[in-house]
């Protein structure tokens, strides 16, 4: 199959485009052929070692896929339309061919196409994670979700919004209305503004931008407030407030969860994100636009 792998951490340029042995599904595990898969901030965290996991090279990153099922264990038939998202630290998007765990797959929605599917997966199951499990956000509540126009942020607002609560965010003046049409209540520009002068006694924050932005959002919580962050490691971020919760989601991955992600693009709860299509082969490229952090919503490679 082709795909494109990395045989050591390092830039953009350690992504190789070429040819590897097709996966042999174990028990359990079914054999897609790969459509579309999406590239995500942590593709290219792991790609330059900053993940330090135990990776075996020729490495295939990518963390979530869309395709067809060639050979099942028994839940699929063949041919069926499919999406899912690989667990850490094996991975395997950036192929024409993924063996996974059938358990950790689901149906595509059936409206979308692979790019679009394949766009919403893992942003779709962290924003869903963050959101209803470890935030539990209410009808009613006031949440700010740090970096509205990315991937995560993107789904999150229309999320937040859908579960109804008001929505303030931060993105760049140019990308306003784009973060208003998915849903946001209120936005701010963080190049010109302060958010912790303009923002107060909210219910929750959810971080997707990381560094001072996480630690300086502890700042407009009420008490009794709670934050999630998947912009920094393992652990939830320190904060020396002792009236909120800090929390760090766990995006663990299965069937019901994707199905909740798919459900709720396909009856229209999430608008799809703006969508940057690139050929497999141009995955370093992709990984230079995604790693200076400003591109709005997703980028997808289509692998065939
Ligand atoms: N399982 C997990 O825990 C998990 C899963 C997925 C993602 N993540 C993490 O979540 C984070 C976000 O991922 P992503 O894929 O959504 O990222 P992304 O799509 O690459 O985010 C890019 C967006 O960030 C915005 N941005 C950059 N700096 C900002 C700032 N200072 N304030 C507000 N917005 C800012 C940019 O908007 P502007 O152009 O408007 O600045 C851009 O649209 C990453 O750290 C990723 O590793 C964790």
């Amino acid at each position: 199959m082709k795909a494109a792998y990395i045989r050591r951490f390092g830039g953009p340029e350690v992504l190789e485009y070429g040819e590897l042995p097709d996966p042999t599904p174990k028990s359990g595990e079914v054999l897609v052929e790969i459509h579309a898969a999406s590239v995500n901030a942590a593709d290219w965290k792991m790609r330059g070692g900053q993940y330090g996991a135990a990776v075996a090279f020729p490495h295939v990153p990518g963390r979530d896929f869309s395709g067809v099922i060639v050979s099942s264990a028994g839940f699929f038939k063949p041919g069926d339309a499919v999406f899912g998202v690989c667990e850490v630290p094996r991975e395997g998007g950036y192929a024409e061919k993924i063996a996974i765990r059938e358990a950790i797959v689901a149906h595509k929605p059936q409206r979308l196409s692979h790019v679009q599917t394949a766009a919403i997966a893992l942003a779709g199951l962290t924003a869903v994670v963050s959101l209803e499990e470890t935030l539990q956000l209410k009808r009613g509540e006031t949440i700010l979700i740090q970096g509205g126009a990315g991937g995560v942020g993107g789904f999150a607002i229309a999320l937040a919004r859908h579960l109804g609560a008001r929505v303030i965010t931060t993105a760049s003046a140019s990308n306003h209305d784009y973060v208003r049409k998915l849903g946001a209540d209120e936005v701010i520009d963080y190049r010109t503004q302060d958010f912790t002068k303009l923002v107060k006694d909210v219910d929750a924050v959810f971080d997707t931008v990381g560094g001072d932005v996480t630690s300086r959002s502890f700042d407009v919580l009420k008490p009794g407030g709670r934050l999630a962050s998947v912009a920094v490691g393992g652990a939830a971020p320190a904060t020396t407030r002792t009236d909120v919760k800090s929390l760090r989601p766990k995006v663990d991955r299965d069937r019901r969860r994707l199905d909740r992600v798919a459900e709720l693009v396909a009856k229209g709860a999430v608008p799809l994100p703006d969508i940057v299509e690139y050929p497999l082969a141009k995955v370093a490229e992709a990984h230079r636009v995604s790693e200076a952090r400003h591109l709005r919503g997703k980028l997808v490679l289509r692998a065939r």
